[in-house]
């Protein structure tokens, strides 16, 4: 009697515990299979002959590379589920897993939620909506048939003039360490007895999270991205570790390695942090994935000694390779050095362990297609109502009214007429910041949203008539008696990465001077949209009657409207220390020379004192 294969294949059985279809699938692969789920490529290159000759396990798609312009999740999910479809007809039909840089909301996809950037939501305070925001993302994501978002960035800020800024919660690691419950909402809220370090995910509405970028990535010297973490190990242990601790022992599911230093050793060469510290000494089960093109940062110039680049980062502990685009090249690298032992299968098998037992905890195996009826979840009214309520809390108000017992907020939404001006009053992509639609993100109408001009509209009385200028003009400054008020939104561009690097963090569009020029002659609210503190001018600070942080709401403009009128009282705190000058950077707030202009957790609220 033929015994069926399939009764025979403990990894086909969803019933059987996770390590023994990992242990039964690994031994029943080759090198070649082995590699190829080491391998993630990027969505531009995923041919069919990708997954049935190499075996590729993994796919991304970077900032910006979608489908076609404004494509819809429907669109994302037939495109992945083609893949999928591809991957499963290889011998042993291993889904691949599909990620993305969902990093506030499902940002590349059209019509999506945008929440606040992570700079906004550390202001909240308030892990459970952070918590909340993971669960609402996890439903948006994988209706798009992505598996895996490539968050949360748990970086401990240390210097604004981080391109990255925006992506960290904050400056204090106890604060980070809060907001890490974003895990939770995404993979789902592990049981009691989970083991400490073992990836977990909860179910088909969840996805894989990623904590990134493991470690020091805030630290860096004068904030230079992808620069030289100075620490002792003690501070590492201090400040930029705790928060991975945390998302460990909620189960997180995989890591990026940095593309920073440590005290000069690049982290994807660093053996010690990447296998010593993450895997062995906290016991981290999951997968640790290259950041893009993080191996050929090895070698100079870039990628020169590529083969020198693999040795080095999958022997200092990298699983699986983020190539993403010349990946026969690393295919064929990778097989060189294990067939010379330079790279033993030992740490192959360990990496393919930790890659499928990824994949099996996902339920991969079991639903390795799109669940279309979660597409109705794609930027739902709950949704954008959740993103306003993280919008609302995460203002944080530097500044009410020339004298304390004479608050200027909240507005008088019936006033007889408003001036509404600034470069940041009606642009939902400025509202968004980098990461969404594209990498650097960008200006204007770029998907379903609400700015705050819109939302000011909505709230104002009937009879308030609203001016709006991009530009204050000569007449409508010279005509200011006429306004009740005005609010004026200046901010910083998109930007991301390095290109946010920036060691003026002036306003630009020549935002102090606007803000100074209406404020001299009209009553005004700032309103800043940035993704840090910026030099906040003398005049500024003197003749404004208000002055608001709101970081990078996303798309949920009504939001800062709720609370400007006084629908909601302000809670945000500050997540980061607002400095003087530049030249003071980097401050410490447990340092004898804290001088800031607004410290850390400063935030005032809007009813009288
Ligand atoms: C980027 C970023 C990382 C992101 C990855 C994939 O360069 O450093 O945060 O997840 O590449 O887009």
């Amino acid at each position: 009697m033929v015994v069926k294969e399939e009764s025979s294949c403990v990894y086909k059985n969803g019933d059987a515990p996770v390590e023994a279809r990992v242990k039964d699938l690994l031994s029943r692969m080759t090198l070649p299979e082995k590699i190829g789920q080491m391998t993630q490529i990027e969505r531009r290159v995923a041919s069919h002959a990708a997954f049935t000759d190499f075996f590729i396990g993994s796919v991304l798609n970077a900032g910006g590379s979608v489908p076609f312009e404004d494509a819809k999740s429907s669109d994302w999910a037939d495109m992945i589920d083609g893949f999928q479809r591809s991957a499963l007809a290889s011998r042993l039909g291993i889904p691949i897993i599909y990620g993305t840089d969902a990093v506030h909301g499902n940002n590349n996809v059209y019509g999506a939620t945008v929440f606040p950037h992570n700079i906004g939501l550390g202001a909240t305070r308030d892990a459970d909506l952070v918590r909340r925001i993971g669960a609402a993302t996890a439903l948006e994501v994988r209706a798009s048939g992505v598996h895996w978002a490539f968050a949360p960035c748990v970086a401990v800020l240390r210097d604004p003039r981080w391109g990255r800024c925006y992506e960290s919660y904050g400056e204090d690691p106890g604060l980070v360490c809060e907001m890490t419950s974003l895990v939770s909402g995404l993979q789902g809220v592990p049981p009691e007895e989970h083991l400490n370090g073992y990836p977990f995910v909860a179910g088909r509405n969840n996805v894989v999270a990623c904590v990134k970028h493991f470690v020091g990535d805030g630290g860096t010297d004068k904030g230079v991205n992808e620069g030289n973490t100075i620490a002792s190990y003690e501070d590492l242990e201090k400040i930029h570790i705790p928060p991975y601790l945390k998302c460990l022992a909620q189960g997180v599911s995989t890591v990026m390695a940095s593309y920073s230093s440590w005290n000069g050793t690049r982290l994807h060469a660093d053996r010690f942090l990447l296998t010593e510290v993450l895997k062995e000494k906290l016991g981290f089960k999951g997968f640790l994935v290259s950041d893009w093109e993080g191996l050929d940062r090895l070698s100079e110039p870039q990628g020169s000694n590529y083969r020198y680049c693999i040795k080095t980062a999958v022997n200092a502990g990298i699983d699986m390779v983020m190539v993403p685009f010349k990946y026969e090249q690393f295919i064929h690298d990778m097989t060189d050095l294990v067939e010379s032992g330079e790279i033993s299968m030992a740490r192959v098998n360990d990496a393919v362990e930790r890659i499928l037992r990824v994949k099996f905890v996902a339920g991969l195996f079991e639903y390795p297609l799109t669940d279309r009826s979660l597409l109705p979840t794609v930027g739902c009214k709950e949704h954008r109502e959740l993103a306003q309520e993280a919008v609302r809390k995460s203002l944080v108000l530097l500044k009410n009214g020339k004298n304390a017992d004479k608050p200027f907020l909240p507005l008088d939404r019936n006033a007889k007429r408003i001036l509404v001006t600034g470069s940041h009053a009606d642009d939902l992509g400025y509202q968004c910041g980098g990461w969404t639609k594209t990498w650097f993100g960008l200006s204007g109408r770029i998907t379903i949203g609400t700015t705050l001009l819109d939302a000011i509209k909505e709230s104002v009385g009937d009879k308030t008539e609203v001016i709006y200028e991009k530009t204050p003009s000569k007449e409508t400054l010279a005509s200011s008696e006429g306004f009740s008020y005005a609010v004026v939104v200046v901010g910083e561009p998109p930007y991301a990465e390095t290109m946010g690097d920036n060691s003026e963090l002036i306003i630009p569009f020549n935002g102090s001077d606007i803000v100074t020029a209406v404020a001299g002659i009209i009553p005004t609210l700032v309103i800043l949209i940035s993704g840090r503190p910026v030099v906040l001018e003398p005049t500024v600070l003197e003749k404004t009657e208000a002055l608001v942080a709101a970081w990078l709401p996303g798309t949920e403009g009504q939001g800062m409207a709720d609370v400007i009128f006084g629908d909601y009282d302000f809670q945000g705190k500050l997540p980061v220390s607002w400095f003087k000058r530049v030249e003071h950077l980097p401050l410490d707030a447990h340092a004898n020379s804290y001088d800031p202009l607004f410290p850390f957790g400063f935030g005032l609220t809007s009813k009288p004192v």
